[in-house]
């Protein structure tokens, strides 16, 4: 069984954005050094976009297949990019969107988690990255095997959680830690069970 991966960005109070979910002003912290770290060891998380912009053609080293929900892929969507990250396998969770935008971005609509199980179960060196954003990560905290969270030095007050999910204290191990010159730091855990 392979893992399924949250990998995401937020601030020192557990924020991935604002209330709305805008996380844009962690971008600064994206410097020189830390996005070598981004590029070299998980470059298939770098967009389409990003990496024709930094011309970065990696093999990915962690993800095969990316799933992400309707809030997080909408950003995508609202500027034009239907497929962004293409390098990838693509999977969208929504109920509201029918036919997809982009041959190879399939659409989610039914039994989400069941969905996620099957992608886990597939035979590949290869994880899945959950994308986010909070609800889907939510719905799939259970399935969740693995957190790589990349923390970055603000604190927002409020905003969108990690999880759109009840409480229950879940158990995680520290596996990894690195810590950058300006004060990002990113943790990987494994999910205890
Ligand atoms: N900090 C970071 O690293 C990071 C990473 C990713 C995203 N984000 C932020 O997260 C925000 C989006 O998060 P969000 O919680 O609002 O939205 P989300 O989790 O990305 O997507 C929610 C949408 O997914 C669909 N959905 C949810 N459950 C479903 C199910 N069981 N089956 C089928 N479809 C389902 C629905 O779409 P329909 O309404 O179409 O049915 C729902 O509106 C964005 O603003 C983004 O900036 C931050």
């Amino acid at each position: 069984m392979r893992k399924l991966t949250y990998f995401i960005a937020c601030s020192i109070d557990g924020f991935i954005g604002d209330p709305e979910g805008d996380a844009t002003s962690m971008y600064k912290f994206v410097d020189a050094q830390f996005l070598e770290f981004l590029t070299t060891e998980y470059p298939e998380t770098v967009s389409a976009q990003g990496r024709a912009e930094l011309g970065i053609d990696a093999e990915s080293k962690h993800y095969d297949t990316v799933v992400q929900g309707m809030g997080s892929y909408r950003l995508a969507l609202d500027v034009g990019i239907t497929s962004p990250y293409g390098h990838l396998r693509e999977f969208v969770a929504t109920r509201s969107l029918t036919e997809s935008p982009h041959p190879d971005v399939e659409l989610i609509a039914d039994d989400l988690v069941g969905r996620v199980r099957e992608l886990k179960a597939e035979d590949s060196p290869l994880d899945v990255w959950l994308c986010g954003g909070s609800r889907i990560a939510g719905q799939l905290i259970e399935e969740i095997d693995e957190l790589v969270i990349k923390t970055y030095p603000q604190v927002y007050g409020s905003g969108m959680p990690m999880f759109g999910a009840g409480f229950e204290p879940r158990d995680f191990e520290l596996e990894d830690l690195r810590v950058f010159d300006n004060g990002v730091f990113v943790r990987r855990y494994s999910r205890k069970r």
